[in-house]
C-alpha cells in the first residue's frame, strides 16, 4: 500500500492541455508485515510503518518490545522471519546489499578501539566501507560536533561523545535513512538534549530521514515528528507527536473544585452520565468533550454549588506513552 499525495490532477493553468503530473510520495522505509520469532516467541508480530523523506519518526516501546529486533531484522542483523521491508524500494530480504547502501545505523551500544583516536576509528571503518574520502571523515566529524575532539583518544570520550562518535560513523555513507537504537541510552538530561539537537540540526542540513528507537517518550520530545508504538512486538499507536501532545490534556481527567463535591459529582452524573471521582473538594471526571467542564460548571451553579476551581490534570508525556501501553494490555493477551 502507497500513500499517493495527488494534487492538481485535473486542473491546467495554461488551459494548454498540459496534465500536471501528480507527485508521488513514496516512502524512504516501508515495513511491511515484518515478523520475527524466536522458538515459539514471537519478539517483533507482524508489523507495518512506512517513513518518508525528512521525516524523523520515534519507535518507541518498553524494554522487551521488539525494537532493537526490529532494527536488526533492518539493518541484516537478524534474520526475518516473514514479511519485508523496503528501502528505497529495495527488498532488505532479496536485495539486501542495494537497500543497505541508502541507511547508516547504530545499534545499541557502539564499539570502538577506544586506543585509536576518534578520527582513526572513523578511518578504519571508512576503510572497511571502501570509496570513502578522507574529507568525508572530518566533514561527519564535525556535523556530529566532535571536530575539536576527534584527534583524542576514545577511551578519553565521555558516553555522549562516543554515541556522536557512532552517529558520526553512520554518517560515513552518505545515507538518506539513519537508524538509531536507544541512542540517548544512558546520557544525562543536558546529554540528551544536545543529542537531540545534533540530529535535528543533521536532518535538516542533510535531508536525511531518522528513524530512532527509545524507551522514554519524553525523550523523543522536540525531536520526532511522527511516533509508532511498539508493545509485544505489534505495532499499536503511529501519530503525529503533536497529536499525541494534544490528546494528553484532552484524554486527561477534568477537575473541578467546589464546596459540595459529593453532591457535584451526583449532578455530573445525573446531567451527563459521567462517573466522577471524589477527592476532598475535588471532583474527577473523564470526557473527550473538551466543553464538558465548562458545561458542568454551568450545571453546578445552576445547583448554586460554589466552584472554586477547575482544570485539566496535565499528564506528562510519559503518562500518555504508558496508559497507551497499558490500554493495549487490556485489550490483548500475548505472550
Ligand atoms: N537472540 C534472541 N533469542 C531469543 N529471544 C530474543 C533474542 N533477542 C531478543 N529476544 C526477545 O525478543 C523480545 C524483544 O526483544 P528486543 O531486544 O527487540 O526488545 P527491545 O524493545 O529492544 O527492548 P529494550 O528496550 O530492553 O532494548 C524480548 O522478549 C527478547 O527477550
Ligand atoms: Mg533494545
Amino acid at each position: 500500500m502507497e500513500n499517493n499525495l495527488n494534487m492538481n490532477t485535473n486542473t491546467s493553468l495554461n488551459n494548454d492541455n498540459t496534465q500536471t503530473k501528480a507527485p508521488v510520495l513514496k516512502p524512504i522505509l516501508s515495513i511491511r508485515n515484518l515478523t520475527k520469532k524466536y522458538k515459539e516467541r514471537y519478539a517483533v508480530n507482524n508489523i507495518s510503518l512506512d517513513i518518508y523523506s525528512g521525516q524523523i519518526v520515534g519507535f518507541l516501546g518498553p524494554n522487551g518490545a521488539g525494537k532493537s529486533t526490529t532494527i536488526k531484522m533492518l539493518t541484516g542483523l537478524a534474520s526475518i522471519t516473514s514479511g519485508d521491508a523496503y528501502i528505497y524500494g529495495h527488498s532488505v530480504k532479496t536485495d539486501f546489499e542495494k537497500a543497505i547502501t541508502y541507511v547508516g545505523a547504530m545499534i545499541e551500544i557502539p564499539e570502538f578501539y577506544p586506543y585509536l583516536s576518534g578520527y582513526n576509528n572513523l578511518k578504519f571503518f571508512a576503510k572497511l566501507s571502501g570509496g570513502i574520502a578522507p574529507s568525508r571523515i572530518d566533514y561527519v566529524a564535525t556535523l556530529v560536533g566532535l571536530k575539536n575532539r576527534i584527534k583524542d583518544k576514545v577511551s578519553n570520550y565521555s558516553l555522549g561523545m562516543k554515541q556522536r562518535l557512532g552517529v558520526a560513523q553512520a554518517l560515513l555513507n552518505n545515507p538518506k535513512l539513519l537508524i538509531l537504537d536507544e541512542p540517548t541510552n544512558g546520557l544525562d538530561a543536558n546529554g540528551i538534549r544536545e543529542f537531540r539537537m545534533m540530529l535535528k540540526d543533521l536532518a535538516t542540513r542533510e535531508h536525511i530521514s531518522i528513524f530512532i528507537s527509545s524507551h522514554i517518550l519524553s525523550e523523543m520530545e522536540n525531536l520526532c515528528d511522527t511516533i509508532a508504538i511498539i508493545d509485544k512486538g505489534q505495532i499499536i499507536e503511529v501519530k503525529p507527536l503533536e497529536e499525541i501532545k494534544r490528546e494528553c490534556t484532552i484524554a486527561g481527567s477534568q477537575f473541578i473544585k467546589c464546596n459540595a463535591p459529593n453532591f457535584a459529582g451526583k449532578t455530573i452524573f445525573d446531567k451527563f452520565g459521567i462517573k466522577c471521582l471524589i477527592q476532598g473538594d475535588k471532583v474527577f471526571f473523564n470526557s473527550k468533550d473538551s466543553y464538558m467542564l465548562s458545561q458542568a460548571i454551568v450545571e453546578l451553579t445552576k445547583k448554586k454549588i460554589l466552584v472554586y476551581g477547575a482544570g485539566n490534570v496535565d499528564y506528562s508525556l510519559e503518562d500518555v506513552f504508558i496508559n497507551i501501553v497499558k490500554e493495549h494490555n487490556k485489550t490483548t493477551s500475548i505472550s
